[in-house]
């Protein structure tokens, strides 16, 4: 069964990152919702992609100069309300880390402090481009799947995913063939495309094997399931 993640909630239809994105997901039938997560100047984990709230908010300035209270302010989700939206309708989280362009220090121990509050430790998969993000959230609770970002191709990803100690692979949909989901799959690794959101694109990765779909639109992933 593939698996319906809806990208930075129903993003194709509601503003991205909020919790009329989310709601929306949950609407349309999505299994899951990946979401992006910082740190506010106060510490706390909140739902914004990019490391300054310009493009989606009518401020500027950088997500990690605002306090959490300021962040909700401006429409900026906290995790802790993701989690109880998730938890109340029974669906799965997948948290993408954004620890890259800027370094959050504790951002792996406060997210996981959060997901044990809510005990979703079983209902949340944590990626990241940040690899050594993932390998910390394993040393810090390895009951908690992992999965690895990455854009560009990678020489044998099932290899180098064992080798990290991740349980998935995380790949733009395009460097995805069956033969990659097949070595994958061999090594007990699921492969998790993002962001796939034309209609031809979903098809072929429903039909390479992908175990899930990472998309803006999971009305239309929800068509091929
Ligand atoms: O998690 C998949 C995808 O969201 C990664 O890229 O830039 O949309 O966060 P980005
Ligand atoms: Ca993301």
């Amino acid at each position: 069964m593939i698996f319906n993640m809806a990208h930075r909630g129903a993003s194709g239809h509601e503003p991205e990152n909020t919790i009329g994105a989310f709601e929306r997901a949950i609407e349309l039938g999505c299994d899951g919702i990946e979401t992006d997560v910082q740190l506010s100047k106060d510490g706390i984990p909140i739902l914004i992609h990019d490391e300054t709230v310009d493009r989606t908010t009518t401020n500027s300035g950088f997500v990690k100069d605002f306090t959490c209270s300021e962040l909700r302010d401006m429409g900026i989700p906290s995790l802790e309300q993701l989690m109880i939206l998730a938890k109340l309708n029974h669906i799965v989280l997948n948290l993408e880390l954004k620890n890259g362009i800027v370094l959050y220090k504790e951002l792996e121990e406060k997210v996981i402090d959060i997901i044990k509050k809510y005990r979703m430790e079983q209902s949340v998969i944590l990626s990241s481009f940040n690899h050594q993000s993932m390998v910390k959230c394993k040393q810090i609770e390895a009951s908690i799947m992992t999965g690895l970002l990455y854009i560009e191709n990678l020489v044998q990803p099932e290899k180098y995913c064992k080798y990290v100690g991740a349980d998935a692979l995380h790949p733009h949909y395009r460097t995805v063939n069956k033969e990659m989901v097949e070595a994958a799959h061999e090594r007990c690794m699921k492969v998790n495309v993002y962001t796939v959101n034309e209609e031809e694109d979903i098809q072929n990765m429903v039909e390479v094997g992908a175990d899930m779909i990472i998309s803006n639109y999971p009305d239309r992933v929800k068509k091929y399931l």
